[in-house]
């Protein structure tokens, strides 16, 4: 629970917590299922144990959206723990609907009967917050990839200091990040890619992968589409695709 003193360092959020509504078995997965998920923050987190299994590897992924790309490489990948983070309740909602296989107009029925789809691991921990407020309780190198896909491009300039893309972030993600670990960026935004491309340049935790132009226009081999990125394509924009290496 926050108290005053955290209310006022609690860093500044611009982005929308919720749609106008949320639906009757989104509103029941976010009261039933979500708790048995949810990470919280405030005490060091340890990772190894949020999980029943062993994991081999952690990644974390930043504003997952509507969680497609989170169910699916969370699901590719049983061997591995899987920290998602996003603050619209609607895209968390979502995503326990894509784990539960429980839509919208289904009988929500007894709480207790709510279960992972049968072919899902759980290996997904959720925090249903700004991801800021999350940093300081994750442990150091402790995670193998990041992903920021398509983060919010605050394209004008009076608004580039919400771009999260930015020293600040990028030193905690240096922090949280092993030596040879992957940080994922995704954008359609032509103002954000060279944003983050000088981001990048100016930083000397990370360096970049690609060797040449089809590494970075092309999607990784293991790439799954998510909800922006096929957005961007229906509008018309190209998305690129930046890989840096935590060196
Ligand atoms: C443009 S959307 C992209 C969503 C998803 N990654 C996709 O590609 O479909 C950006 C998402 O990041 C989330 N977000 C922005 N800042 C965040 C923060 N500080 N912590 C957690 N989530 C954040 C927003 O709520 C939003 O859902």
């Amino acid at each position: 629970m926050m108290n005053n003193q955290d209310e006022l360092h609690k860093p500044k959020f611009f982005g929308r917590r919720k749609g106008r509504t949320i639906r009757k078995t989104k509103n029941f997965l976010l009261e039933n299922f979500l708790p048995r998920i949810r990470l919280s923050a405030g005490k060091k987190i340890d990772l190894p144990a949020c999980f029943p299994e062993p994991k081999q590897k952690f990644c974390l992924e930043i504003g997952f959206g509507d969680g497609e790309h989170l169910a699916a490489i969370a699901q590719d990948c049983p061997q591995n723990g899987f920290i998602g983070v996003e603050v619209y309740q609607n895209g968390v909602a979502n995503l326990l609907n894509l784990l539960t296989g429980i839509k919208e107009g289904d009988e929500c029925g007894n709480a207790d009967d709510i279960s992972l789809l049968p072919d899902r691991t759980d290996n997904i921990r959720v925090f249903d917050d700004d991801v800021r407020l999350l940093f300081a309780s994750l442990p150091s190198a402790s995670f193998d990839k990041v992903y920021l896909l398509f983060p919010d491009p605050w394209p004008k300039k009076k608004h580039a200091s919400r771009r999260f893309v930015n020293p600040e972030n990028l030193q905690e993600l240096a922090r949280l990040i092993k030596k040879g670990g992957i940080l994922q960026i995704a954008t359609d935004h032509a103002v954000y890619k060279r944003w983050v491309m000088e981001q990048m340049r100016n930083n000397k935790d990370f360096v970049w992968t690609a060797k040449c132009s089809d590494d970075w226009r092309n999607p990784p081999a293991d790439w799954h589409e998510t909800k922006y990125q096929r957005k961007a394509i229906r509008e018309g924009r190209k998305p690129v695709f930046f890989e840096y290496k935590r060196i």
